[in-house]
């Protein structure tokens, strides 16, 4: 499942991060904790560096209360290590952890702190990782959305918190291109990808196949199985049943059964799981570079092949 959303929209919105760039202090990346680095834009931490700006980002890991603690947990010693990075997890559902925000620019920007100046931070997530509830809990007001669409102004708006902060909210901007097919998948199966954009089958046959390897357990409790089918389409099947999705002649509806899986995990109905580890995401990059590189190679075979030929 290969997305590429709204190439012009992306690339519009990424000139003007990092136009806007030098006139902040530090970038705070919101992104979904059941996916953080398939929620996280990948041009985020090129364009922080760009020529030489160091921009600290605090990546705050949204949405903990739907993903899995022990994985989270992971991400953030991840995330810490990387240079310039340093990892919040939060859930809306407790303020008092999305406030620890404000403490965090001001301890990365001291001397904006100590000439008692603003710290401007930049806000930015792909839509769905819950930035306008940040933003919201932290202004402690309503703030309308910056355009998430392709067809809405895309306009930057400034947010003057009480507490010394001083917020730069950027159009929901997405990613340049999803090179990684698992990535697409995950976006899709958290909601972060619309609906109408998709097919609910494939989805839930990619979640399925996660899930049973990964969550058995809290499958087999949830639809109440005894044990899980030999593949994907078994087990779909088998959650069909119990469900009652039967088509005339006692086949199951998988389209249902596809659509109430999908459901279930983004309503949390199968308690906290998480779609990726650093692990996990560690290997596929490097199974990513490797797809890259023989493309490349086939590339030039052919180019030189080609050049060959016109001779
Ligand atoms: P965005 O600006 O990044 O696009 O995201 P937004 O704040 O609009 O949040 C997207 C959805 O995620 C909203 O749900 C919001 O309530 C939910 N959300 C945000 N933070 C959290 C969190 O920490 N945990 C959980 N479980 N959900 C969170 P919605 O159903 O689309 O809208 P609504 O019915 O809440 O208005």
């Amino acid at each position: 499942m290969a997305i590429n959303w709204y190439p012009g929209h992306m690339h519009k919105a990424q000139k003007e991060i990092k136009q806007a760039l030098p006139g902040v202090d530090l970038i705070i990346e919101v992104v979904d904790a059941r996916i953080p680095f398939s929620s996280a834009n990948p041009v985020i931490a090129d364009l922080s560096q760009t020529k030489g700006l160091n921009k600290p980002i605090i990546k705050v890991i949204n949405k903990t209360d739907l993903a899995d603690p022990t994985i989270t947990q992971l991400w953030c010693d991840y995330l810490d290590q990387q240079q310039g990075v340093k990892a919040l997890p939060v859930t809306a559902n407790k303020p008092e952890q999305v406030k620890k925000i404000i403490a965090l620019c001001r301890k990365l920007a001291p001397h904006r702190v100590e000439k008692e100046l603003p710290v401007r931070a930049m806000i930015m997530g792909i839509p769905n990782v819950g930035k306008s509830t940040i933003i919201n809990i932290l202004s402690g007001r309503t703030i309308a959305k910056v355009g998430n669409e392709p067809a809405v102004t895309q306009r930057q708006q400034r947010i003057d918190l009480d507490e010394g902060v001083t917020l730069f909210d950027t159009p929901g901007i997405l990613w340049p291109k999803i090179e990684n097919s698992h990535s697409s998948y995950r976006l899709a199966i958290t909601g972060a990808i619309k609906d109408t954009a998709l097919d609910y089958d494939d989805i839930a046959f990619y979640a399925m196949d996660y899930l049973s390897e990964s969550y058995q357990a809290a499958l087999q409790e949830k639809f109440g199985l005894t044990e899980l089918g030999q593949d994907a389409l078994a087990s779909l099947e088998a959650i069909g049943r119990k469900r009652g999705c039967l088509k005339a002649g006692g086949r199951v509806d998988l389209d249902k059964v596809c659509k109430i899986l999908i459901h279930e995990y983004r309503n949390a109905g199968l308690g906290t799981i998480s779609l990726e580890t650093p692990a996990m995401i560690e290997k596929e990059l490097i199974e990513l570079a490797e797809k890259i590189r023989l493309k490349e190679e086939k590339k030039a075979a052919r180019k030189k092949n080609f050049k060959k030929k016109k001779r």
